[in-house]
């Protein structure tokens, strides 16, 4: 068998999964800027900068873009990423209430760093994101710091989750969502229980979303420590404190997913150079992601593709209708996906099966009452582009 441009990338495209109609996206992910203020070892987005930020995107663009999105899918999901989004504040605030003038629903995950205040709280729920979580690293503040890489980064993500459910109880307002998105690894993961007490119990937020850990977010090196000590989870074990917190907090969990889950780490354990990050030969026993049915990410510079790895290809959007255009004409680029089984699968931005049942019901609704779209066969435009955008950006790592 001949292998196309991505296999021969990588060895990670085994098993192909079927083709579904095609519908509008579900998400689209817009990013503020790459830089943040804390030196997680799981990330080396703060290793990056915004030095060339002329060529970004404007925001007016960007807008431009959520407003096209939502001629797509009235129904659709803007989620605003970083970097640290809120280091970029007006912008970060302009991009919510884009969503929010266009009738989408803005969700966004930040560090909790810049949420010092019952003002700045109050500004959130009424201009920013409808769906703002917090990361934490742990129940345990010095688990978050250490691993986070700044002293105080606990106390600074707690605090503003503490003040983003007071605004929301002072100023009445239900539409707005508060999560935490929670990172399991392997010095974290037996105290899921804990995690879930402090974050629905104490702190009173809505939901704790688990995250389990990838390779490092922007890689930098060829070396990747944090992955190759932390990657290391006992599957069974694992699974077993999911089904004990299933029963304890009511979580709804579906099966489904809790074996994906398993079976990720099963995964992680049989790689034998787990330390080279993204560039393992190793991947995943089953392809459990569905990011070219439903996502588009646009990035700095205006490149749109079908999930965050630069391994397939995009197109940079130019001008009205690129985005559509780019949606209907990346048919082969879903192909090439459907046979990927590399490490993010497991994320929650593109995993097929959601973590509850009643998350699986809202994708089986929307596959249910989605128009069903022609795909165009016109594929010069998006290959041709993205990899105009490759030689011009470079090596851009999986964010
Ligand atoms: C890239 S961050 C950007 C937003 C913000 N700076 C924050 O930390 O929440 C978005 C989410 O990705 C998660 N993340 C970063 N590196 C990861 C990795 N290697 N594996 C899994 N999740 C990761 C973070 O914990 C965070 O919840
Ligand atoms: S995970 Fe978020 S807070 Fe940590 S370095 Fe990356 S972007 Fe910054």
């Amino acid at each position: 068998m001949k292998l196309s441009f991505t296999e021969a990338l990588s060895g990670k495209f085994r098993s192909r999964a079927p083709s579904a109609p095609l519908r509008p996206p579900r998400f689209m992910f817009i990013e503020v800027n790459k830089r943040c203020n804390l030196k997680c070892q799981h990330c080396d987005f703060w290793q990056r900068n915004d030095d060339d930020r002329d060529n970004y995107l404007s925001i007016a663009g960007r807008s431009a873009l959520i407003a096209e999105f939502a001629e797509l899918n009235p129904n659709g999901n803007v989620v605003i990423c970083g970097g640290e989004p809120m280091l970029d504040l007006e912008d970060y605030f302009s991009l919510a209430r884009s969503c929010r003038a266009n009738g989408v629903r803005a969700l966004s995950v930040i560090n909790g760093t810049r949420i010092r205040s019952a003002a700045m709280a109050e500004r959130m729920m009424l201009e920013g994101p409808h769906e703002i979580s917090i990361s934490l690293n742990s129940p345990y503040e010095a688990q978050h710091d250490e691993t986070r890489g700044v002293r105080g980064a606990f106390k600074k993500a707690v605090n503003a989750l503490r003040l983003l459910v007071d605004a929301r109880r002072r100023l009445g307002i239900n539409s707005t969502r508060i999560y935490v998105m929670g990172l399991v690894y392997g010095s974290n993961y037996q105290a899921i229980d804990d995690f879930y007490d402090l974050v629905l119990n104490d702190i009173g937020a809505d939901k704790l979303k688990l995250n389990f850990l990838q390779p490092s977010f922007g890689q930098a090196g060829d070396e990747d420590p944090f992955f190759a000590a932390q990657g290391a989870v006992d599957p069974d074990a694992l699974v077993a404190i999911l089904k004990q917190c299933n029963e304890k907090y009511g979580l709804g969990f579906s099966p489904i997913w809790m074996g994906q889950v398993g079976m990720y780490f099963r995964s992680l354990n049989a790689a034998t150079d787990r330390e080279r990050g993204w560039s393992s030969t190793a991947a995943t026993q089953e392809h459990i992601c569905n990011s070219y049915d439903r996502n588009i990410m646009v990035n700095h510079y205006g490149v749109a593709r079908l999930c965050f790895s630069v391994k397939f290809p995009g197109a940079t959007l130019r001008e009205p209708g690129d985005l559509s255009r780019f949606w209907l004409t990346s048919e082969k680029i879903r192909a090439d996906m459907r046979k990927c089984n590399q490490f993010c699968g497991i994320s929650h931005s593109v995993r097929r099966e959601s973590s509850t049942l009643l998350g699986r019901e809202k994708m089986l609704d929307h596959q249910a009452s989605a128009p069903i779209l022609s795909p165009s066969s016109d594929m010069t435009f998006a290959i041709a582009s993205g990899m105009r955008a490759l030689a011009r950006f470079g090596r851009s790592p999986s964010s």
